[in-house]
This record gives structure tokens, C-alpha cells and sequence, in this order.
């Protein structure tokens, strides 16, 4: 059986609507990985998944990866499922879901391969705010100016954790810089050249500097990059339901989600796909 692969917006997003064991056939997750790639977000409306089954599926798209090693344990009924929750009895280490107020890509300052794909699935709702932006960085990438792309081709930016912090922390301490710091950078190209030859832009706002420029030229291209993607036309913002799963291509698409408080109750389960090729061809 084929699933229905309905559009979103001309350049980013399809909707598709499928029963949880539709995911066990394996034409349909070809169908979904063709459609990943082609469209940046997939939504499958109140999918309802249990854990095992968004395992499964995450592990018939590739290979579940799991990066993020520390908070946000609490309630977990299965390992390789993070949860994404400001409830400070669950998530005693909020920064980092602070800092998914801001475009980013998941992965990108761990010691893995930046992941393929990321699964996240709604378990409780805010009243207010927890939105999902998505921004496709194939549609912003192919719709640079032919100068813009050439300039960029081969460019490597370095992304790190004082990057994504001091968008957060007012006053760094000492011992934030030193924690900041301890993990170091990782370099990605600004242009990934994905298997089938189509390129995307590697970007976010853990991007702090590009190699061969100076601090400010290197963040003033990240942030012009940054802005050009967030442009209406390669956006999408997720108004989730209860049940809903979002599958984005995270070597595609940028996402970022619409603050909202720590009270509020909000939990999500995410799973990650591990990435097949490193993105460091130009920068040994
Ligand atoms: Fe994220």
C-alpha cells in the first residue's frame, strides 16, 4: 500500500496520512525517505505512536543515533527517546531546550555525524506557544543568486556551545566558559552535497564562525544566511495536535520552536536517525 503524500507549501512541508503499522511496509518508508528529502518536514497527523513503534520507525529510516547524553531522563519508557520538557523535575538542565528557541540543527557539536533525519512526536501540549518552525534549507540554498552560491561553495563554518549559549546567558561565569569550552568546536561545510546530489545549507545559530573570515564577517554571513532561510516562502510552522509526529530532514531544515513556559506542562519525544556521511569533504 501507498500512503498519500499531500503538500504543505509549494517549497517546504507534505502531510501525510498513514496508520502506525502503514510505517512497517517497506515500500511506504521509501516512500516517506524519498518524500523527506523532496520536502524537508513530514507531518503524520495524531499518528499516535507509542515509543517502540517511533523506534521502529525511526530505526526503517536509517539507524537510531543517540547524542543527547545528559537531562531530560525522568520518565523515559524506552532508551534512545529524549525528552523535550522545561518541567524542572524532568529537565533539571533547561539551557539547552532554551536554546531550541532559535534556528538550529540537531547534533551538529556532538561527536557523531550530523543525524539524518529527527522524529518528534507531541505527548502533552502548552496552552501557549510550542509552535514548530521549519525552514527548508534546500528551497533557500537553490534560490541563492548563482554569485551567492559560488561564494559559498566550500566555505566551512564552526559551530559550538558558546555559539548556541550566548544567545542564552546574559553574564557567562567563569565556570560557563569553562563548561562552554570544554567541548570544542566542530566544523561543517556551509554547502552539504547530500548522496543524491542535491545541496543544502548547514547553518543555525550554533555557527560562530567561518573559517577564512574574520569574527564579524563569519557571523554576519551566518546571520544573513540564517534570515535568508527563515523567508516565508521556505517556512513552515507546526501548530501540533496531541499525537502528531514531525520527521525533518536535519541536514535540511532548520527548526526552532515558539517559547513557552516551564509550567506549561509541554512534553515531547524525540529520536534521531544517524547520518551516513560526515560533512568535512573540503575541510582537512
Ligand atoms: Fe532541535
Amino acid at each position: 500500500v501507498a500512503v498519500k503524500v499531500e503538500n504543505i507549501k509549494p517549497h517546504v512541508g507534505a502531510r501525510i496520512h498513514a496508520k502506525p503499522e502503514d510505517l512497517l511496509d517497506p515500500a511506504v518508508v521509501q516512500q516517506c525517505l524519498e518524500a523527506l528529502e523532496d520536502r524537508a518536514v513530514l507531518v503524520f497527523p495524531q499518528i499516535n505512536l507509542t515509543n517502540d513503534q517511533q523506534l521502529a520507525f525511526t530505526d526503517a529510516l536509517g539507524s537510531r543515533v543517540n547524542f543527547t547524553n545528559s537531562s531530560a531522563t525522568g520518565d523515559l519508557d524506552a532508551k534512545d527517546v529524549y525528552t523535550v520538557t522545561l518541567d524542572p523535575k524532568l529537565n533539571p538542565d533547561p539551557e539547552a531546550v532554551h536554546g531550541t528557541y532559535f534556528w538550529h540543527m540537531d547534533g551538529l557539536i556532538s561527536d557523531i555525524v550530523q543525524p539524518k533525519a529527527s522524529l518528534l512526536s507531541a505527548r502533552v501540549l502548552s496552552a501557549k506557544g510550542g509552535q514548530t518552525e521549519f525552514a527548508s534549507t534546500y528551497a533557500a540554498y537553490e534560490a541563492l543568486p548563482e554569485e551567492d552560491k559560488a561564494e559559498l561553495e566550500g566555505l566551512v563554518a564552526e559551530h559550538s556551545l558558546y555559539g548556541i549559549y550566548r544567545h542564552i546567558v546574559e553574564a557567562p561565569s567563569d565556570d560557563d566558559m569553562t563548561r562552554w569550552t570544554r567541548r570544542s568546536s566542530r566544523k561543517h561545510l556551509i554547502v552539504k552535497t547530500q548522496p543524491s546530489g542535491r545541496k543544502s545549507l548547514i547553518i543555525g545559530m550554533s555557527a560562530d564562525r567561518v573559517e577564512g573570515l574574520s569574527v564579524y564577517e563569519g557571523r554576519a554571513l551566518v546571520a544573513r544566511l540564517n534570515d535568508w532561510a527563515a523567508q516565508p516562502d521556505f517556512t513552515y510552522r507546526h501548530h501540533w495536535s496531541v499525537g502528531d509526529l514531525v520527521v525533518w530532514d536535519n541536514c535540511g531544515a532548520l527548526h526552532r520552536v515558539i517559547p513557552y513556559a516551564k509550567d506549561s506542562g509541554r512534553k515531547m519525544h524525540r529520536t534521531s536517525v544517524a547520518g551516513v556521511a560526515p560533512n568535512l569533504q573540503a575541510a582537512a
